[in-house]
Formats: structure tokens, C-alpha cells, sequence
């Protein structure tokens, strides 16, 4: 199978990019779809730690890294990123950026904080990374894109049209400092002669590879709860991350997509604010989140754990079409004596329900229904093949592919790249 879209199916941090990374030893291509610096990916490589924002994950295996034009992008991280990973011995000159792309400006990032403290206590728990201003910017048709920066009349032109409005906002509305044309146009200018050698036309090559039989991987951020049309909107992201996303970001066709990897952590985490039916109470929860290491990359944030939702994941598998599933983190469940896991939600008017509401007045009002599964007490990190999973492991993944329908081809035991039991096809898929 030449191309693989791999996205989150909760709500972030399923270990996307550690999944990405495994695969892509065997791919050639690794694109970036949607999202921006918000997401945060770790990878893990003979416990040596990379932390990525913007650059796809195959950078760490030194693949064609490819930022689709459905990427926001903000220059300074994207290029602390390529300073950062150079410095660290990978191969950087692979790497190709959209002209189509948006850039994330300095005003995208202070209307993401002043717009979040305004709101107070109805706040979304944004990243702040500006991602909603600057995808708001481009559907208002008024955004600076990363081929502006190749020419700096225009460029220089398009930040004052810019300023002229952002600043009456963040002075008159937001009781904010504005920003001073000269200094932001001198600091993006240079940036800009920085940017231009990784500005291609990531869709024709994308294209291209493709047609040449290469391995293609499309890396999601975010997740699909967290999906700008179909998640618990208003406490979502501003893009779509669901697998279809993967063509219209990097501009190719939809049958282009061969196999849709879908990643679920073993249990659910959630960062910012929002609904979480099956939160964990304290303090089993303030456990969990100790023992799977629960702090966001992006924000340091504490991410709120809950039981497996299957009626979450359910709901993914419709919305991306998942062709098989990456269970990772199942050695965090290691050290229980049962494990509960979200079958159904009760509804607010007692009936139950295996689907998820269509409206949020169910779902920010339902409760989880769980049903009780057998523990294990060995620790994972020490398997090496699925057929040694402890029993109750293996029941557990086997009652996760009944409910939905789906192989689980991929099982996270650690953080580490070769902490991952494989079944089936689930390398050769790619
Ligand atoms: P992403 O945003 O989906 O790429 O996920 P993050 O990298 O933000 O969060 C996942 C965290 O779990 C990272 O710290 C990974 O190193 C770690 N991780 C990934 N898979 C596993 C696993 O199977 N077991 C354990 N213990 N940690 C894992
Ligand atoms: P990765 O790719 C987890 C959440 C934020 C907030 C909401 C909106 O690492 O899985 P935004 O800054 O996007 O406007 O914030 O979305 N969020 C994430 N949560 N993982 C992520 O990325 C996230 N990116 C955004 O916490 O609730
Ligand atoms: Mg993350």
C-alpha cells in the first residue's frame, strides 16, 4: 500500500508521532496535513528524545518531510525546529514547505491569549499558539501565505494592510500593545530569506512520488474529537483532522489514500477544557496521569485521563473510515486489578446510547456507562511478541476489535521506537 493517513482518534496525544516514526523506516515521504505548532509529537530513538511541533515526524529518519498547504505555520517555531534538529546531526535539506500554506504572525498568537483571557471562565484551553486567529484569517481571505515571503514588496505591503486592522483590535478591543510595523517587517524579512529555499510545490510532489510507487505518510495532529466540524465543538481545534483532511491539505486526490491508520491511547486524555465522560476520579486519575506521564509537550499542562471511550472511537472509525488501529500505551494499565472501559453514555433522559450525540446538550450531559474488565499486574515493556502478552492484555485489545470492528495491528508497550508488538500486515501495509 503506498500511502498510509495516520490521525488520532481522542482527543491528542495518542502517540501519533511515535506511531509515524515506526512506520516511516519504511516509507519514503512524510506529510503534514493540517494543524500547526499546537500539535506536539514525541519520538523516542535509543533514548534520545525529539519533541516536534511543525516538522512531520519522519524527520528523525531523515525522510522527505513534506508541510502541506493546509499547515499554519509560524516561521519562528519552523525554524527554531530546523536550527534545533540540525544541531542535533538530522539531515534538514528534505524538507518542503507549501507556498500555499498560511503563516502564523505575532498578532495570530496575542489574539489567541487576549481572546482566551477575555473569555475567562468560558475559555477553550487554546495552546495559544494563534492557531484559530490564523485559520480564521485565511477563510476571511485576509492571511499572509508562505509564498508572500518570496517577494518583499509584497510581503512588507501585506503586513501593514495587516497591522492597520490587528492592532485597532488588540489596542481598542483587547486593551492590548500593538505591534510596530517597522520592527515585525524587518524581523519577517528576514525570516523570509530563511523560508525561501524549502518553498516548493509540496502537491505536485506528493504527486509525483506517488505515481513513482513511493511510500507516502500523512501524519494528522490533533485528533478527531478535537475536529473542527465534527468534534465537541466549541472545545476543538480550528482545523479538520480527520484522515479525508490528508487530501485536501496537501492537495492531492481523495482515492490517493490507500490505508487509514486510526491511533487511540490504551485509556484517554484530554488537554483544555471541554466534556470528558469517562474522567477517571481523583486520585486514580492524578495515578494514571503520573504512571503514562501526563503532561502536555506543547503546554506542560497536566492532560485530564479518562477510561477508554468506545463510544468515541466508535464514532472515529466512522468519521475517518479506519482500516486498522494502533493501541499504544497499554503498558500504563499495567498495574490494575480491573479496568474499566466507556461502553455506552446514558443520556439525560435515561435512555443509554452506543453512538455519540449529535448535539451537544447530550453529550455535555451524559454520563459513561462502564463495563468492568479484568487487570494485569505484569509489566508490558519487556514483550516482544503479542502472542506473550499476559491474557488479560491481549482480552483487553480483543474486546477493544470486537466493539469495533476493527484489527488492532499495532501495540504500544513504552515509549520507545521499538516498543511496539506488531500483528498481521501492519508494517508491510506501508
Ligand atoms: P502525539 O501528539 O499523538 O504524537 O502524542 P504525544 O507525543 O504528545 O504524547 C504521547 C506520549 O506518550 C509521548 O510522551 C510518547 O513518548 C509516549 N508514548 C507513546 N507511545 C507510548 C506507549 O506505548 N507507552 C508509553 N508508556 N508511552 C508512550
Ligand atoms: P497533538 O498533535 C492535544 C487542544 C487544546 C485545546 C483545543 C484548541 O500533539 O495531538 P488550539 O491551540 O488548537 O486552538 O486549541 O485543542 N489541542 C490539543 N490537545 N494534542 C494536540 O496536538 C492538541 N492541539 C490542540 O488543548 O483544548
Ligand atoms: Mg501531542
Amino acid at each position: 500500500m503506498p500511502s498510509t493517513v495516520i490521525v488520532g482518534a481522542q482527543w491528542g496525544d495518542e502517540g501519533k508521532g511515535k506511531i509515524v516514526d515506526l512506520l516511516a523506516q519504511q516509507s519514503d515521504v512524510v506529510c503534514r496535513f493540517q494543524g500547526g505548532a499546537n500539535a506536539g509529537h514525541t519520538i523516542v530513538v535509543d533514548g534520545e528524545t525529539f519533541k516536534i511541533r511543525l516538522i512531520p515526524s519522519g524527520i528523525v529518519s531523515g525522510k522527505v518531510c513534506v508541510i502541506g498547504a493546509g499547515v499554519v505555520v509560524d516561521p519562528e517555531v519552523f525554524l527554531a525546529e530546523i536550527d534545533e534538529l540540525g544541531a542535533r546531526g538530522l539531515d534538514t535539506d528534505e524538507v518542503y514547505l507549501s507556498g500555499n500554506a498560511h503563516l502564523v504572525m505575532p498578532w495570530h498568537v496575542a489574539i489567541d491569549q487576549a481572546s482566551e483571557r477575555r473569555l475567562g471562565k468560558l475559555q477553550i484551553g487554546t495552546t495559544r499558539r494563534g492557531i484559530g486567529p490564523a485559520y480564521a484569517d485565511k477563510a476571511s481571505r485576509i492571511g499572509i501565505r508562505v509564498q508572500d515571503v518570496l517577494d518583499p514588496k509584497i510581503l512588507r505591503q501585506k503586513i501593514e494592510v495587516a497591522l492597520a486592522e490587528k492592532n485597532l483590535w488588540l489596542e481598542r478591543v483587547y486593551e492590548v500593545e500593538p505591534f510596530d510595523l517597522t520592527e515585525i517587517a524587518e524581523r519577517y524579512e528576514a525570516y523570509a530569506q530563511r523560508l525561501r529555499p524549502f518553498v516548493a510545490d509540496t502537491s505536485l510532489l506528493v504527486h509525483r512520488a506517488l505515481e513513482q510507487g513511493k511510500h507516502v505518510l500523512f501524519e494528522g495532529a490533533q485528533a478527531t474529537l478535537l475536529d473542527l466540524d465534527h468534534g465537541t465543538y466549541p472545545f476543538v481545534t480550528s482545523s479538520n483532522p480527520v484522515a479525508s483532511t490528508a487530501a485536501t491539505g496537501i492537495g492531492i486526490g481523495p482515492n490517493r489514500l490507500d490505508s487509514i491508520l486510526g491511533v487511540a491511547k490504551a485509556y484517554v486524555t484530554r488537554v483544555g477544557e471541554g466534556p470528558l465522560p469517562s474522567e477517571i476520579p481523583s486520585p486514580l486519575q492524578e495515578r494514571i496521569c503520573e504512571l503514562g506521564a501526563e503532561f502536555g509537550t506543547v503546554t506542560g499542562r497536566k492532560r485530564r485521563c479518562g477510561w477508554l471511550d468506545l463510544v468515541g472511537l466508535r464514532y472515529a472509525t466512522r468519521l475517518n473510515g479506519f482500516t486498522s488501529f494502533a493501541l499504544t500505551k497499554l503498558d500504563v494499565l499495567s498495574h490494575f486489578d480491573e479496568i474499566p472501559v466507556c461502553v455506552r453514555y446514558l443520556l439525560p433522559d435515561g435512555t443509554e446510547t452506543d453512538e455519540f450525540p449529535a448535539h451537544q446538550s447530550d453529550f455535555h450531559h451524559c454520563r459513561a456507562v462502564l463495563e468492568t474488565l479484568p487487570g494485569w499486574s505484569e509489566p508490558l515493556d519487556g514483550v516482544e511478541r503479542f502472542e506473550d502478552l499476559p491474557p488479560a492484555a491481549s482480552d483487553y485489545v480483543a474486546f477493544v476489535e470486537r466493539e469495533l470492528g476493527i484489527e488492532v495491528t499495532l501495540i504500544g508497550t513504552g515509549a520507545g521506537r521499538e516498543q511496539v508488538l506488531t500483528r498481521g500486515a501492519a508494517l508491510e501495509r506501508v
